[in-house]
């Protein structure tokens, strides 16, 4: 069963902002065990840590989620719909499979951030297509856990405007 974190923040017009969802897809919960030559040390909660943190500092909130299962993703984007004020998903394998998941990511009308901790671009070429890329507002990819970081600013920016 995922945890749920949130702590409400205000918007430039005062009124409450909903929280930022972070969406993680299959095996990441294994990060800092899981091939470590590629994606670090990190622990997820480690992450989990760091983006609320970094939210905090923003003056936004995050509500971090993590699945193995695809249809639990589908289902979490679909409730970002009306919950929650930006996405940003790591979908890991299912980034590079998932037509249910670029579906629902279509039907939001708030900005999405695609984030990959490895750039899977240097990776096999299986890992060169994502049917998430084509339905988010941009793709940060390579730059480690901290692209979760910059992904909040990115949301930030666009729902600031
Ligand atoms: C990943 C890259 C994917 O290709 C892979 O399947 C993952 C993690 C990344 O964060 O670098 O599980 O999304």
């Amino acid at each position: 069963m995922a945890k749920r974190t949130s702590k409400a923040s205000k918007s430039s017009k005062g009124g409450a902002r909903k929280p930022v969802y972070v969406l993680n897809g299959p095996n990441l919960n294994l990060l800092g065990q899981r091939e470590p030559e590629i994606y670090g040390s990190t622990t997820l909660a480690d992450i989990e840590k760091l983006v609320a943190a970094r939210a905090k500092a923003l003056g936004l909130s995050v509500i971090c989620l993590q699945s193995n299962h695809e249809g639990e993703l589908v289902s979490w984007i679909q409730e970002a719909r009306s919950m929650a004020s930006g996405v940003i998903i790591n979908a890991a394998a299912y980034s590079h499979t998932s037509i249910a998941i670029h579906d629902a990511l279509a039907m939001l009308d708030i900005p999405a951030v695609e984030v990959h901790i490895s750039n899977v671009y240097k990776r096999e070429e299986f890992r060169h297509y994502s049917y998430v890329s084509s339905v988010v507002k941009g793709v940060i990819c390579g730059l480690g856990v901290q692209g979760y970081a910059l992904a909040l600013e990115a949301i930030l920016a666009d729902i600031s405007k």
